[in-house]
Protein backbone atom coordinates (compact mmCIF):
# COMPACT_ATOMS: atom_id res chain seq x y z
CA UNK A 1 0.00 0.00 0.00
CA UNK A 2 1.40 3.67 -1.16
CA UNK A 3 1.30 6.13 2.07
CA UNK A 4 0.84 9.49 1.27
CA UNK A 5 2.99 11.99 2.65
CA UNK A 6 0.85 14.10 5.35
CA UNK A 7 1.22 17.85 4.16
CA UNK A 8 -1.51 18.93 6.34
CA UNK A 9 -1.20 20.41 9.90
CA UNK A 10 -3.80 19.26 12.10
CA UNK A 11 -4.57 21.39 15.60
CA UNK A 12 -6.57 18.33 17.03
CA UNK A 13 -7.62 20.45 20.02
CA UNK A 14 -9.12 22.66 17.94
CA UNK A 15 -10.89 20.15 15.55
CA UNK A 16 -12.09 17.93 19.21
CA UNK A 17 -13.82 21.23 20.43
CA UNK A 18 -15.40 21.93 17.26
CA UNK A 19 -17.09 18.36 16.81
CA UNK A 20 -17.54 18.61 20.63
CA UNK A 21 -18.95 22.06 20.64
CA UNK A 22 -21.83 20.76 17.91
CA UNK A 23 -22.56 17.45 19.67
CA UNK A 24 -23.04 19.40 22.69
CA UNK A 25 -25.39 21.35 20.95
CA UNK A 26 -27.07 18.71 19.33
CA UNK A 27 -27.48 16.71 22.97
CA UNK A 28 -29.25 19.74 24.11
CA UNK A 29 -32.12 19.92 21.96
CA UNK A 30 -32.21 16.37 21.17
CA UNK A 31 -32.54 15.15 25.37
CA UNK A 32 -35.91 15.59 27.04
CA UNK A 33 -36.00 18.74 29.54
CA UNK A 34 -37.47 17.69 32.94
CA UNK A 35 -40.86 18.27 33.47
CA UNK A 36 -43.81 16.10 35.32
CA UNK A 37 -43.72 13.53 38.11
CA UNK A 38 -40.44 11.86 36.03
CA UNK A 39 -38.58 15.09 35.65
CA UNK A 40 -35.84 13.35 37.90
CA UNK A 41 -34.96 10.53 35.67
CA UNK A 42 -34.46 13.43 33.14
CA UNK A 43 -32.77 15.41 34.86
CA UNK A 44 -30.36 12.93 35.87
CA UNK A 45 -29.92 11.70 32.09
CA UNK A 46 -28.74 15.69 31.50
CA UNK A 47 -26.43 15.48 34.86
CA UNK A 48 -24.63 12.58 33.05
CA UNK A 49 -24.80 13.72 30.11
CA UNK A 50 -23.76 17.40 30.22
CA UNK A 51 -20.27 16.50 32.80
CA UNK A 52 -17.66 17.20 30.24
CA UNK A 53 -16.81 13.91 28.77
CA UNK A 54 -13.87 14.33 25.92
CA UNK A 55 -16.59 13.12 23.65
CA UNK A 56 -14.33 10.88 21.18
CA UNK A 57 -17.34 8.38 19.61
CA UNK A 58 -18.83 11.26 18.66
CA UNK A 59 -15.72 13.09 16.93
CA UNK A 60 -14.86 9.72 15.55
CA UNK A 61 -19.15 10.00 13.74
CA UNK A 62 -17.94 13.53 12.52
CA UNK A 63 -14.84 12.70 11.08
CA UNK A 64 -15.44 9.35 9.22
CA UNK A 65 -18.76 11.05 7.87
CA UNK A 66 -16.50 13.54 6.87
CA UNK A 67 -14.51 11.32 4.49
CA UNK A 68 -17.71 10.15 3.06
CA UNK A 69 -18.76 13.63 2.34
CA UNK A 70 -21.75 13.23 4.76
CA UNK A 71 -24.07 16.27 5.50
CA UNK A 72 -23.05 17.10 9.38
CA UNK A 73 -26.84 17.97 10.36
CA UNK A 74 -26.73 14.16 9.37
CA UNK A 75 -23.91 13.29 11.34
CA UNK A 76 -24.13 15.39 14.60
CA UNK A 77 -27.67 12.71 15.52
CA UNK A 78 -25.46 9.96 15.21
CA UNK A 79 -22.87 11.56 17.09
CA UNK A 80 -25.19 12.81 19.48
CA UNK A 81 -26.45 9.05 19.84
CA UNK A 82 -23.55 7.22 19.94
CA UNK A 83 -22.29 9.50 22.97
CA UNK A 84 -25.94 8.97 24.96
CA UNK A 85 -25.54 5.48 24.85
CA UNK A 86 -21.97 5.58 25.65
CA UNK A 87 -22.92 7.46 28.51
CA UNK A 88 -25.39 5.33 29.97
CA UNK A 89 -22.85 2.27 29.90
CA UNK A 90 -20.48 4.70 32.40
CA UNK A 91 -23.67 5.64 34.23
CA UNK A 92 -24.42 1.61 35.09
CA UNK A 93 -20.26 0.67 34.76
CA UNK A 94 -20.25 3.06 37.96
CA UNK A 95 -23.09 1.19 39.89
CA UNK A 96 -22.44 -0.10 43.36
CA UNK A 97 -22.96 -3.54 41.96
CA UNK A 98 -20.59 -2.90 39.23
CA UNK A 99 -17.50 -0.68 39.38
CA UNK A 100 -19.12 0.96 42.44
CA UNK A 101 -17.20 4.31 41.70
CA UNK A 102 -17.98 7.60 42.96
CA UNK A 103 -16.38 10.18 40.81
CA UNK A 104 -17.04 10.11 37.26
CA UNK A 105 -16.19 13.31 34.66
CA UNK A 106 -14.88 15.43 37.55
CA UNK A 107 -18.10 14.77 39.83
CA UNK A 108 -19.94 12.56 41.94
CA UNK A 109 -21.11 9.80 40.13
CA UNK A 110 -25.11 9.78 38.79
CA UNK A 111 -25.61 7.53 41.59
CA UNK A 112 -24.20 9.36 44.16
CA UNK A 113 -25.70 12.63 42.97
CA UNK A 114 -29.46 11.44 42.54
CA UNK A 115 -29.75 7.97 44.17
CA UNK A 116 -29.21 4.20 42.46
CA UNK A 117 -32.37 3.50 41.42
CA UNK A 118 -32.46 6.85 39.56
CA UNK A 119 -29.26 6.40 37.96
CA UNK A 120 -30.39 2.63 36.80
CA UNK A 121 -33.88 4.89 35.14
CA UNK A 122 -31.62 7.60 33.77
CA UNK A 123 -29.19 5.02 32.16
CA UNK A 124 -31.73 3.29 30.62
CA UNK A 125 -33.51 6.30 29.50
CA UNK A 126 -30.16 7.14 28.01
CA UNK A 127 -29.80 3.87 26.31
CA UNK A 128 -32.68 3.85 24.50
CA UNK A 129 -33.17 7.58 23.19
CA UNK A 130 -29.72 6.24 21.51
CA UNK A 131 -32.48 4.56 19.46
CA UNK A 132 -34.61 7.23 19.29
CA UNK A 133 -32.49 9.77 17.81
CA UNK A 134 -31.10 7.23 14.72
CA UNK A 135 -34.62 6.56 13.90
CA UNK A 136 -36.00 10.28 12.91
CA UNK A 137 -36.07 10.89 9.28
CA UNK A 138 -33.71 13.73 10.34
CA UNK A 139 -30.96 11.11 11.01
CA UNK A 140 -30.90 10.50 6.99
CA UNK A 141 -33.81 10.70 4.53
CA UNK A 142 -33.39 6.82 3.30
CA UNK A 143 -35.02 4.35 6.09
CA UNK A 144 -32.51 1.50 5.02
CA UNK A 145 -29.82 3.79 6.04
CA UNK A 146 -31.72 4.52 9.88
CA UNK A 147 -32.44 1.09 9.74
CA UNK A 148 -29.19 -0.26 9.31
CA UNK A 149 -27.59 2.36 12.34
CA UNK A 150 -29.84 0.82 14.61
CA UNK A 151 -29.14 -2.56 13.83
CA UNK A 152 -25.36 -1.98 14.07
CA UNK A 153 -25.68 -0.02 17.11
CA UNK A 154 -27.71 -2.61 19.18
CA UNK A 155 -25.54 -5.23 18.13
CA UNK A 156 -22.51 -3.19 19.08
CA UNK A 157 -24.63 -2.35 22.62
CA UNK A 158 -25.57 -5.97 23.03
CA UNK A 159 -24.60 -9.21 24.79
CA UNK A 160 -22.13 -9.77 22.20
CA UNK A 161 -20.26 -6.06 22.64
CA UNK A 162 -20.13 -3.99 25.23
CA UNK A 163 -22.82 -5.62 27.76
CA UNK A 164 -20.82 -9.25 26.84
CA UNK A 165 -17.65 -7.19 27.48
CA UNK A 166 -18.83 -6.19 30.82
CA UNK A 167 -19.95 -9.38 32.17
CA UNK A 168 -16.42 -10.72 31.27
CA UNK A 169 -14.97 -7.67 32.65
CA UNK A 170 -17.37 -8.58 36.06
CA UNK A 171 -16.39 -12.32 35.53
CA UNK A 172 -12.60 -12.01 35.55
CA UNK A 173 -12.08 -10.61 39.36
CA UNK A 174 -13.12 -14.40 39.84
CA UNK A 175 -10.12 -16.18 37.53
CA UNK A 176 -6.92 -15.28 35.30
CA UNK A 177 -7.57 -14.69 31.75
CA UNK A 178 -4.94 -15.11 29.10
CA UNK A 179 -4.19 -12.55 27.12
CA UNK A 180 -6.60 -13.03 23.90
CA UNK A 181 -9.51 -13.65 26.50
CA UNK A 182 -8.13 -9.83 27.82
CA UNK A 183 -7.72 -8.83 24.91
CA UNK A 184 -11.07 -10.08 23.80
CA UNK A 185 -12.60 -8.69 27.05
CA UNK A 186 -11.52 -4.83 26.35
CA UNK A 187 -12.83 -5.55 22.14
CA UNK A 188 -16.28 -6.25 23.25
CA UNK A 189 -16.35 -3.94 26.15
CA UNK A 190 -14.94 -0.75 24.38
CA UNK A 191 -14.35 -1.83 21.02
CA UNK A 192 -18.09 -2.60 19.52
CA UNK A 193 -18.75 1.24 20.74
CA UNK A 194 -15.67 2.56 18.85
CA UNK A 195 -16.49 0.09 15.75
CA UNK A 196 -19.70 1.47 15.59
CA UNK A 197 -18.61 5.28 15.77
CA UNK A 198 -15.94 4.80 12.72
CA UNK A 199 -18.74 2.95 10.70
CA UNK A 200 -21.28 5.31 11.33
CA UNK A 201 -19.92 7.56 9.18
CA UNK A 202 -19.58 4.90 6.20
CA UNK A 203 -22.71 3.95 6.46
CA UNK A 204 -24.63 7.34 6.51
CA UNK A 205 -22.77 7.85 3.39
CA UNK A 206 -23.87 4.33 1.72
CA UNK A 207 -19.99 3.63 1.10
CA UNK A 208 -18.99 0.70 -0.78
CA UNK A 209 -17.45 -2.62 1.52
CA UNK A 210 -14.24 -1.81 1.13
CA UNK A 211 -14.26 1.46 2.58
CA UNK A 212 -16.54 0.18 5.42
CA UNK A 213 -14.15 -2.85 5.95
CA UNK A 214 -11.15 0.06 6.72
CA UNK A 215 -13.39 2.21 8.94
CA UNK A 216 -13.97 -1.37 11.08
CA UNK A 217 -10.14 -2.05 10.89
CA UNK A 218 -9.03 1.45 12.26
CA UNK A 219 -11.34 1.04 14.75
CA UNK A 220 -10.83 -2.57 16.08
CA UNK A 221 -6.71 -0.92 16.69
CA UNK A 222 -7.85 2.21 17.88
CA UNK A 223 -10.35 0.41 20.64
CA UNK A 224 -7.99 -1.85 21.52
CA UNK A 225 -5.09 1.05 21.89
CA UNK A 226 -7.71 2.98 23.81
CA UNK A 227 -8.72 0.81 26.54
CA UNK A 228 -5.33 -0.61 27.42
CA UNK A 229 -3.98 3.75 27.96
CA UNK A 230 -7.18 3.60 29.59
CA UNK A 231 -6.20 1.04 32.02
CA UNK A 232 -2.39 2.61 31.84
CA UNK A 233 -3.92 5.92 33.29
CA UNK A 234 -5.75 3.84 35.84
CA UNK A 235 -1.91 2.87 37.27
CA UNK A 236 -0.45 6.00 36.08
CA UNK A 237 -2.29 8.95 36.40
CA UNK A 238 -4.62 10.89 39.26
CA UNK A 239 -8.43 11.54 39.93
CA UNK A 240 -7.65 15.23 39.37
CA UNK A 241 -6.64 14.62 35.68
CA UNK A 242 -8.75 11.56 34.91
CA UNK A 243 -11.94 13.00 36.81
CA UNK A 244 -12.46 9.15 37.86
CA UNK A 245 -10.86 7.30 40.41
CA UNK A 246 -7.66 5.26 39.93
CA UNK A 247 -5.99 2.46 41.21
CA UNK A 248 -9.31 0.70 41.19
CA UNK A 249 -8.59 -1.84 38.85
CA UNK A 250 -6.22 -4.01 41.27
CA UNK A 251 -7.87 -3.37 43.79
CA UNK A 252 -10.71 -4.96 42.09
CA UNK A 253 -8.67 -7.58 40.83
CA UNK A 254 -9.56 -6.49 37.07
CA UNK A 255 -8.24 -8.19 34.04
CA UNK A 256 -6.00 -5.73 32.32
CA UNK A 257 -2.92 -5.95 29.75
CA UNK A 258 -1.35 -4.05 31.95
CA UNK A 259 -1.47 -7.13 34.85
CA UNK A 260 -0.01 -9.63 32.14
CA UNK A 261 2.26 -7.39 30.16
CA UNK A 262 3.48 -4.68 32.28
CA UNK A 263 3.11 -0.99 31.98
CA UNK A 264 5.94 -0.96 29.13
CA UNK A 265 4.64 -3.88 27.58
CA UNK A 266 1.11 -2.38 27.44
CA UNK A 267 2.24 0.57 26.16
CA UNK A 268 4.61 -1.16 23.15
CA UNK A 269 1.41 -3.13 22.43
CA UNK A 270 -0.58 0.36 22.19
CA UNK A 271 1.80 1.84 20.54
CA UNK A 272 1.76 -1.07 17.40
CA UNK A 273 -1.82 -0.81 17.51
CA UNK A 274 -2.02 3.08 16.87
CA UNK A 275 0.68 2.62 13.91
CA UNK A 276 -1.17 -0.05 12.08
CA UNK A 277 -4.57 1.68 12.50
CA UNK A 278 -2.97 4.93 10.99
CA UNK A 279 -1.75 2.78 7.67
CA UNK A 280 -5.34 1.95 7.57
CA UNK A 281 -6.32 5.33 6.94
CA UNK A 282 -3.15 6.50 4.48
CA UNK A 283 -5.63 5.67 1.08
CA UNK A 284 -7.71 8.73 2.44
CA UNK A 285 -4.79 11.29 2.36
CA UNK A 286 -5.05 14.53 3.85
CA UNK A 287 -8.50 14.26 4.76
CA UNK A 288 -8.07 11.36 7.47
CA UNK A 289 -5.00 13.46 8.91
CA UNK A 290 -7.77 14.22 12.17
CA UNK A 291 -8.50 10.45 12.63
CA UNK A 292 -4.40 9.46 12.22
CA UNK A 293 -3.76 12.36 15.11
CA UNK A 294 -6.53 11.33 17.27
CA UNK A 295 -5.03 7.94 16.93
CA UNK A 296 -1.48 9.09 18.14
CA UNK A 297 -3.07 11.35 20.65
CA UNK A 298 -4.06 8.17 22.38
CA UNK A 299 -0.32 7.33 23.80
CA UNK A 300 -0.14 10.29 25.68
CA UNK A 301 -3.21 11.31 26.47
CA UNK A 302 -3.41 12.39 30.46
CA UNK A 303 -7.34 11.53 31.03
C1 LIG B 1 -14.37 5.73 29.56
O1 LIG B 1 -14.50 6.26 28.29
C2 LIG B 1 -14.91 4.35 29.60
C3 LIG B 1 -14.16 3.38 28.82
C4 LIG B 1 -14.67 2.82 27.78
C5 LIG B 1 -12.85 2.99 29.25
P1 LIG B 1 -13.97 7.73 27.96
O2 LIG B 1 -12.55 7.87 28.48
O3 LIG B 1 -14.17 8.01 26.52
O4 LIG B 1 -14.90 8.62 28.88
P2 LIG B 1 -15.46 10.11 28.69
O5 LIG B 1 -16.60 10.01 27.73
O6 LIG B 1 -14.35 10.97 28.16
O7 LIG B 1 -15.90 10.51 30.06
C1 LIG C 1 -15.99 0.62 31.23
O1 LIG C 1 -14.70 0.21 31.40
C2 LIG C 1 -16.43 0.35 29.86
C3 LIG C 1 -17.86 0.62 29.70
C4 LIG C 1 -18.53 1.49 30.41
C5 LIG C 1 -18.56 -0.13 28.72
P1 LIG C 1 -13.99 0.74 32.73
O2 LIG C 1 -14.68 0.28 33.94
O3 LIG C 1 -12.52 0.47 32.58
O4 LIG C 1 -14.21 2.30 32.55
P2 LIG C 1 -13.80 3.40 33.60
O5 LIG C 1 -12.31 3.23 33.82
O6 LIG C 1 -14.64 3.17 34.82
O7 LIG C 1 -14.11 4.68 32.88
MG1 LIG D 1 -15.89 -1.31 34.47
MG1 LIG E 1 -15.35 1.49 35.62
MG1 LIG F 1 -10.95 1.86 33.30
Amino acid sequence: MQIRAQTKAVDLNAALAQSAKAVEAALESLLPQPTGLHARAQEAMRYATFAGGKRLRPFLVMQTARLFDVAEDNAVRAAAAIEVLHTYSLVHDDLPSMDNDDLRRGRPTTHRAFDEATAILAGDGLLTIAFEILSHPATHPSADVRCELISNLARAAGSDGMIGGQMIDMKAAEQTLTAEQVMLLQRLKTGALFEFSCEAGAILGQARKEHRDRMRSYAQDFGLAFQITDDLLDVTSTAEKTGKAVGEDKGQGKATLISIYGIDGAKAEARKLIARANATLAHYGDKAVELQALATYLLDRES
